[in-house]
């Protein structure tokens, strides 16, 4: 192994494929990672597929990557951007990350091209969990948010716990991950607002007949406010334990600078938790709609 000074492990030198890692023992570190293929996966979605070193890949369902996104004019240096993970690819040694392109860090994103490099730091946050017990649970995501609960269905899988994933879009084009979700064995159901099947109402009568046969043992969502709530009144009326995953706007994202803090409920008071630090997932009943 590398002789380090004190002063080297502060130095902020990512590891590069192929070189030894100077700090086996940390989870967490800074990664320089090619870019296999950075493609649209429709109107405004995209899936970034990087080869990653196996530190790298022993990123945790839920667990987030702090982002170096290229800049798309040269104008700004730009802060680092949060995104949970799509899909780990342990064989393949590779990371992939599905995002929609709206804000100036996805934009610059859009621009890796494959063969070319990208920075990113990680795994961070603290990540969803599994019961030994649950048999059958129940994902419910909107939009992108759906790419946060797709780690937690391979998980799930590969434990032999029963999947239904109920999937929401605006349109069937915008609907992500049918495929990822059906190969994973889940059953896929879909909904969306252009039939007005994602209202509320009707997700809350898919839910409660999934509760009566017997097929939530534990909630996950991420993607929507009014999902959340959905859940989290399920889960309390019927004692469904639940989780979500919090989206949030982050600067440091290592629990330093505080930007990250939002208000949740626990034993009937009011508290601030760090989204990066103690989430990015939360028991729902904790959770606070915004
Ligand atoms: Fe800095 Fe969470 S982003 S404390």
């Amino acid at each position: 192994m590398q002789d380090l000074t004190a002063s080297d492990k502060y130095t902020a030198r990512p590891v590069r494929l192929g070189e030894p890692d100077p700090y086996p023992d940390r989870v967490a570190g800074e990664f320089v990672c090619r870019v296999v293929s950075n493609d649209l996966v429709n109107e405004s979605n995209r899936l970034l597929v990087l080869d990653a070193p196996e530190r790298a890949l022993g990123a945790r369902a839920g667990q987030f990557f702090h982002l170096l996104c290229p800049t798309p004019d040269g104008a700004e240096v730009w802060m680092r951007r949060p995104m949970s993970i799509y899909r780990i690819d342990r064989p393949g040694g590779r990371l992939e990350f599905l995002y929609k392109c709206e804000g100036r860090g996805t934009l610059g994103m859009s621009m890796l091209q494959p063969g070319g490099a990208f920075n990113i730091a990680g795994p961070l946050g603290i990540g969803f969990s599994l019961e030994p017990g649950w048999k059958h649970i129940v994902v419910l995501g909107r939009g992108v948010g759906l790419a946060t609960l797709a780690p937690l269905s391979q998980l799930a899988a590969e434990h032999d716990v029963r999947i239904t994933a109920i999937l929401s879009a605006r349109t069937p084009e915008l609907l992500m991950s049918r495929d990822f979700f059906a190969d994973l064995g889940a059953a896929v159901i879909e909904v969306v607002d252009s039939d007005g099947s994602s209202a509320v109402e009707n997700v809350e009568a898919i839910v409660e007949g999934l509760i009566a046969g017997g097929r939530a043992d534990a909630f996950f969502t991420c993607g929507s406010n009014r999902l959340l709530m959905l859940m989290k009144r399920l889960g309390a009326a019927h004692g469904i334990p639940g989780q979500v995953a919090m989206e949030q706007l982050m600067c440091c994202a290592l629990g330093a600078c505080y930007i990250c803090v939002r208000t949740f409920e626990v034993d009937g008071k009011r508290v601030l938790k760090r989204v990066c630090r103690e989430g990015p997932v939360f028991d729902i009943q904790e959770a606070v709609g915004w």
